[in-house]
């Protein structure tokens, strides 16, 4: 008996509609964190996911489930989703198509009055980026017990506010404790937001896992001084050294192989001033390998560039490493039945590995779990002009209710 299909004109639309919450010109989305933005979006979901006879549960990150009844509610649901948050600069589908494409598994269910034995669920995990509140991943990390539920209440923005305040303020600080609820499978439904499947032409990614990542929050204590009194020879310019700094990232990474990745994507002065040289300054430095060997050596590599950069210029410098998550490997069980899906709807496949970090990383710690990529233009991400097409959206979709229906168990 055929699975029921997934409706893509509707998905589609469900995803321009929640493009719309926090809308930028060029396309895009800025719906950081627990903004306003990220509010209108949630209350949204809940919604939708009312609106599809789910109850909808809250937990004390904030983190969102919309729950589907199974005919045997002791199970542990079966659940499918990704994050609402976005970048500054985001897209229309890094993470709300896996949230969408859960919602659809439900709706297409519905419609088609299918029934489970396990229960179903659709998850939002706060604050996947990481952008606003570091680290990347942090809701569904306290869900794994990979942080402590205080550490994740007091992830800080650049502005002192806290994620816990944060929750408050939008109303999503939910009651239920965070990560108590057994999960019996996750999967995560993905654009792939780098360019093989593009390039290949494939419609879907088997994930195998993740590669392992490493943030850190670089201090640079130099000596504010005056542009025009102070003599080249005699400055402390923590910009300078800063500058060196992320010249010499890109030369390093090349050192470490074609998987290598070092970014520095923010640098923020205290008291910046045209005509005072920079006396400290905060960047923040991402590295990436798929093998967490390779990465400790990068580690040790970067804390020797840092050193040098400094010293030539009697800056002091502080690497504080704020964030490390080990490179992940699915559940293989998962992983075949993604294949399986892919392959029984006919739709070319290839096994890939995320360049991209995903809530699936923290989840797989305590429940199999694996992911589904669909490709993106260019394999764009991170960027306004971030795109896929409607076609790409409906199989993903489609292998994403193969597999969780052969989790769940189909009842009716
Ligand atoms: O940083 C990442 O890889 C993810 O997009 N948050
Ligand atoms: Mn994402
Ligand atoms: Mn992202």
């Amino acid at each position: 008996m055929k699975n029921p299909r997934v409706n893509g004109e509707r998905i589609w639309q469900s995803l321009m509609e929640m493009a719309k919450n926090g809308a930028t010109a060029k396309g895009g989305v800025c719906r950081l964190a627990l903004s306003d933005e990220d509010k209108a979006a949630r209350d949204l979901f809940v919604q939708w996911c009312k609106e599809a006879g789910c109850e909808v549960i809250v937990d004390r990150m904030g983190n969102l489930f919309g729950h589907r009844r199974g005919e045997d509610e002791s199970l542990p649901p079966v659940v499918m989703g990704s994050h609402i948050d976005s970048q500054p600069t985001g897209g229309k589908f890094d993470g709300i198509f896996g949230v969408m494409a859960g919602l659809e598994v439900i709706r297409a269910l519905n419609d088609a009055g299918v029934k489970t034995k396990a229960p179903l669920e659709v998850a939002a995990w706060t604050d996947e980026e990481g952008s606003r509140f570091p680290p990347c991943m942090v809701s569904s990390g306290v869900f794994a017990g990979e942080f402590t539920l205080e550490y994740g209440l007091s992830r800080k923005d650049l502005n002192g506010i806290t994620l816990g305040e944060a929750l408050d303020r939008i109303g999503y600080a939910g009651s239920v404790p965070c990560g108590a609820r057994k999960l019996g499978t996750y999967f995560e439904a993905h654009i792939e937001q780098g360019p093989i499947l593009d390039e290949e032409g494939i419609q879907i990614g088997v994930v195998q896992g993740v590669q392992a990542m490493r943030w850190y929050e670089l201090h640079l204590q130099g000596q504010d001084a005056h542009s025009g009194t102070t003599p080249m020879d005699r400055r402390h310019d923590a910009l300078g050294s800063a500058a060196e700094i992320v010249l010499e990232l890109e030369g390093f990474a090349k050192k470490f192989g074609p998987e290598a990745r070092a970014t520095v994507g923010l640098i923020t002065f205290e008291r910046p001033s045209r005509n005072v040289v920079v006396g400290n300054l905060m960047m923040t430095i991402d590295l990436r390998h798929e093998k967490d060997e390779v990465l400790a050596e990068m580690d040790a590599e970067l804390q020797k560039i840092v050193s040098a950069a400094a010293e030539r210029r009697g800056v002091k410098p502080m690497l504080d490493p704020i964030w490390i998550c080990p490179a992940v490997r699915f559940n293989q069980e998962c992983i075949d039945l993604v294949r399986q899906s892919a392959e029984s709807e006919g739709y070319s496949h290839i096994d890939i590995v995320s360049g991209a970090g995903h809530d699936a990383s923290y989840i797989a710690q305590v429940a199999p779990t694996s992911m589904i990529f669909i490709p993106c233009d260019k394999g764009l991400s991170h960027n306004e002009l971030e795109n896929t097409s409607p076609e790409s959206v409906r199989m993903g979709a489609q292998v994403l209710l193969d597999a969780a229906l052969a989790r769940a168990g189909r009842v009716l």
